[in-house]
């Protein structure tokens, strides 16, 4: 692995780590990593990260969002399927109208695509309401269609720790939820159409929660939010925009990074994704700072 600057921020790696405020978890393991790959640890001299952490800051602040990255809206919702009660135009205006405890309702009781038939129950999401960093995985597996919270199980071990590293906890101004609200038979990756029906709930969520920030962990979290635009390697580092109906809004920036579960088993792309975690908290930070400022 090299000590480069691939992202521009002026950071070497090991800044960016230091930056990510890495747990002893993480660093534990990428440690291992490193140990396997016979390659020095990343941890740089405390005194280089002030400087070089606004340097970074700066830098992203002076770089408009979406300049890399493009104005996007979810996905149009699939054709209706055969088991769903409503036309999708009702459908799709109906969830756009409901609160939580409506959204909570409507999602245990869908019936809209097939993956109800093997479910044991639908699993809306995890967390503050009112976040301002949504991340966005794939849908429920084994543990989290018997728990009914996303991520419990160890991508969402991992998911904890990669928290962790940028000072974030589970619940506390973070919401997870996933791309489809039921689990895949299999824990298979969801249809393209299975996405597309559950879309409206993960619509509603982002116009109930309107985060500053989301994190988009994998391809079936890109494909349901940005569609299917390109490889997860293309899409990450890019800085895209997410305008929901209501384009009075202000645009939701929106970053791709790898699926957990994916960093489980590929340990060489868990500093890819470190990488991602640090520029998604330089960004929070741009994005703070310039609500903030007067008009
Ligand atoms: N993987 C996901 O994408 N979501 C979960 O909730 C659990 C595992």
């Amino acid at each position: 692995m090299s000590d480069g600057n691939p992202h521009g921020t002026g950071l070497t790696r090991g800044q960016l780590l230091h930056e990510m405020g890495l747990t002893s978890q993480w660093r534990l393991r990428e440690q291992a990593v490193e140990g396997r790959a016979g390659k020095a640890a990343l941890a740089p001299p405390p005194a280089a990260i002030p400087a070089a952490a606004s340097a970074a800051t700066a830098a992203i602040e002076a770089t408009p969002l979406g300049e890399v990255g493009e104005a996007v809206e979810l996905l149009a919702p699939a054709p209706v399927a055969s088991n769903a009660a409503l036309p999708v135009v009702d459908r799709e205006q109906q969830i756009a109208r409901l609160d939580w405890d409506g959204l909570q309702h409507s999602v245990a009781e869908c019936r809209a695509c097939g993956l109800c038939q093997e479910r044991r129950q639908a699993v809306l999401g995890v967390g503050d309401r009112r976040a301002e960093w949504l991340f966005i995985g794939e849908g429920p597996g084994v543990e989290e269609d018997a728990r009914g919270e996303p991520f419990v199980g160890p991508a969402g071990k991992l998911l904890d720790a990669m928290l962790a590293a940028i000072d974030l906890q589970r619940g506390e101004n973070v919401y997870i939820a996933n791309a489809v609200k039921c689990r895949p038979p299999g824990n298979r990756t969801p249809e393209s159409a299975e996405i597309a029906t559950c879309a409206p709930y993960l619509r509603r969520q982002i116009a109930l929660i309107r985060p500053r920030l989301i994190v988009l962990l994998g391809r079936a979290a890109a494909n349901a939010v940005l569609g299917d635009i390109g490889s997860l390697a293309s899409l990450r580092g890019k800085t895209f925009e997410y305008r929901d109906a209501d384009s009075a809004k202000t645009a939701i920036p929106v970053l791709v990074s790898y699926h957990p579960a994916y960093l489980l088993r590929t340990l060489q792309d868990k500093a890819k994704a470190w990488e991602d975690l640090c520029r998604a908290r330089m960004l929070m930070r741009a994005t703070t700072t310039t609500a903030s400022l007067p008009a």
